[in-house]
């Protein structure tokens, strides 16, 4: 499989956002989801892909620990575009075994509890929104971490068995915030109040100009933990 995606790479080379999202969403019609968190990069990539397929299949994954900022963003999303973000939720029996386990905010304890909670939160429900998904989109971008760095446009994801399709892989901070500018993208409010990364509630912070973007992302650990494990890079 990693043969077959560097052959991808390489066929695709020449391809920017735009262009990839209309190569895939053509080919893989039917097949191909794109997950959203309402940050800046997903809301880039909606805009972009709802302008070539209003149909596209777009999910969330509400952890049901998000800011009401990401809900009111995921509202105004679905107002302007017309559609309906399909939203998954975690299953309730878990919720209530994590609690029992480890608290309310167990998270904080350590590294084992916190990965517990994104499994059941966030990578449990993703596996049952890519059910029948043969592409997934994301809004990874290399400059995000140093979990990204290596990472190419399409990427194989072993755990889901599905090709990751990157369009912003190589864009900048600056691309993104130009391109919601001007298409007129609706975006988190978190993100004018010091909120480069957003994820859920308790465990994202505010960050000083200029820091790291997702130093405010699970801020009580170091870089190389700063994974959910939606986006493990995998060495197959
Ligand atoms: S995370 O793994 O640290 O949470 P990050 O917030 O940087 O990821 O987002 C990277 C990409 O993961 C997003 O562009 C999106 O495709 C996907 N993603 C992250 N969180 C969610 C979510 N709650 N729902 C759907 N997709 C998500
Ligand atoms: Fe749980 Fe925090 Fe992970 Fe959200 S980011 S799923 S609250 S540990």
């Amino acid at each position: 499989m990693r043969e077959k995606i560097e052959k991808l790479n390489a066929e695709f080379k020449h391809l920017d956002a735009k262009g990839l999202l209309e190569h895939f969403l053509k080919k893989y019609s039917g097949k191909i989801a794109l997950s959203s968190s309402f940050g800046a990069e997903d809301q880039v990539l909606s805009d972009m892909i709802l302008k070539i397929d209003p149909d596209a299949y777009i999910f969330t994954l509400d952890t049901g620990r998000l800011p009401q900022q990401t809900y009111d963003v995921m509202d105004r999303t679905n107002l302007k575009y017309r559609i309906k973000i399909r939203v998954y939720f975690p299953e309730s029996k878990d919720i209530e075994k994590l609690y029992y386990m480890q608290g309310a905010n167990g998270f904080y304890d350590s590294i084992e509890n916190r990965k517990e909670c994104c499994y059941v939160r966030k990578i449990a429900p993703l596996k049952r929104a890519l059910e029948g998904v043969e592409v997934w989109i994301t809004g990874l971008r290399a400059e995000q971490s140093p979990t990204r760095e290596e990472m190419q446009p399409l990427e194989w994801d072993e755990s889901n068995g599905v090709i990751k399709l990157n369009p912003l892989i190589l864009w900048k901070e600056s691309d993104v915030w130009s391109y919601i500018k001007e298409n007129g993208v609706p975006y988190n409010a978190l993100h004018d109040e010091g909120y480069p990364s957003i994820g859920c509630e308790p465990c994202t912070r505010a960050v000083e100009v200029g820091a790291d973007i997702r130093s405010g992302r699970w801020w009580w650990e170091s870089p190389e933990h700063k994974e959910c494990g939606l986006h493990i890079k995998e060495t197959k």
